[in-house]
């Protein structure tokens, strides 16, 4: 007999990318950053002693609160940390949506975003990007999404899986014309070119309805750690903070080095810089190759390959995971044709490139 609740018996969990044991793979399929942490990250692990992991830590990472507050420039009450940023798309959905309330996103997206709310026993309401990865006119997604009763909406920027970025001015029309709280998932915003300027913080005192996502997983090379946090007005994360995250969300461990991380920006913002560099070169030699590759503000690229080619994105991922190449394939509607590509080391990167010539 199933134990479930009938609505986790008729969902489908989330796919994770395949994380293989192997060292001798070029894995290009998770968007990690190709670089090691900082040194001041690795030099804190060393240090830690018996007694921080004897007693729970500090249940809000106050001190990874302060040095985020002081490098976004808010207040420590505007900061939550979470246990990766999963786990605060998943506690915006807890908090702020009743169930059977739909949640809004953009398709295609984040393939959690649907996941999280199915756990929550609520639909999604996708609204279509056209072909160039954008979304309609802030206005009308707005009230595709109010017309619907949504009291939550994800945007992911830049996007995933495309790499394309909206620009403040169209998030702060969204955040304007939407009822509900609306979640700027800015996993990949490490890597947008310093060039446009992006700068989001704002919106975040500006607009009592947004929540920026952050996690220290892709920009700081931490994913294996799981931490993330939000910036938003001390409203929005008040009821996080005080009622539906777990007691001790994150761990001792976790919260020095994430804190620590943040001191070592500087080694990092090397990392954005080579991966920026990596992704002008590869998206040229890719369309030298003949694929198409949307402009991408993100630590990776999305290439549609030509069914001409090595007998289209299906096979040309059979065939590069066969020799030791990962990259990502989603059989997905308008995804079936692409190959969702992160940005590696140039050697990873040459090493790519030099597989699908010889595919071709
Ligand atoms: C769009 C997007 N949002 C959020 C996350 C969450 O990352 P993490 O839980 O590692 O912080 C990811 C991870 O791949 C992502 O791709």
């Amino acid at each position: 007999m199933p134990y479930e609740r009938h609505n986790i018996a008729r969902m489908t969990g989330y796919t994770p990318g395949e994380q293989p044991d192997g060292v001798d793979v070029v894995k290009l399929n998770t968007n990690e950053n190709p670089y090691p942490p900082s040194r001041v990250v690795m030099e804190t692990l060393r240090t830690i002693d018996g007694d921080k992991l004897r007693r729970y830590p500090n249940p809000t990472a106050r001190p990874f609160r302060e040095a985020a507050a002081e490098l976004h420039g808010v207040s420590p009450q505007q900061i939550i940390a979470t246990n990766g940023g999963d786990e605060l798309l998943r506690l915006v959905i807890t908090t702020f949506v009743e169930p059977g309330r739909p949640v809004g996103t953009v398709e295609p997206s984040y393939s959690l975003y649907p996941v999280l709310a199915a756990i929550h026993d609520t639909p999604t309401l996708e609204v279509l990007l056209d072909d160039e990865w954008a979304p309609p006119a802030p206005e009308a997604l707005a009230q595709t999404w109010n017309d619907a009763g949504a009291q939550l909406a994800f945007i992911v920027n830049p996007h995933a899986p495309s790499g394309r970025l909206m620009n403040t001015d169209e998030l702060a029309a969204v955040a304007q014309a939407f009822n509900g709280v609306l979640v700027v998932d800015e996993a990949y915003i490490d890597f947008v070119d310093p060039a446009f300027a992006h700068d989001t913080v704002p919106l975040a005192d500006r607009f009592d309805n947004v929540l920026l996502l952050r996690t220290m997983s892709k920009g700081y090379s931490l994913a294996g750690l799981r931490f993330g946090y939000g910036i938003a007005s001390a409203g929005l994360v008040e009821p996080m903070q005080t009622k539906t995250k777990d007691s001790y969300n994150t761990d001792a461990i976790s919260q020095a080095l994430a804190t620590a991380a943040l001191e070592g920006q500087s080694k990092a913002s090397r990392t954005w810089a080579a991966v920026r560099d990596e992704r002008k070169r590869v998206t040229a030699e890719l369309i030298t190759l003949g694929l198409s590759v949307a402009p991408s503000q993100s630590n990776f690229v999305l290439a549609t390959v030509p069914d001409s080619f090595g007998g289209g994105a299906g096979a040309v991922y059979e065939s590069l995971k066969a020799r030791n190449i990962l990259v990502r394939y989603f059989d997905a509607d308008r995804l079936r044709d692409k190959l969702r590509i992160t940005i590696g080391t140039p050697e990873e990167n040459t090493a790519l490139l030099k597989t699908l010539r010889d595919l071709l």
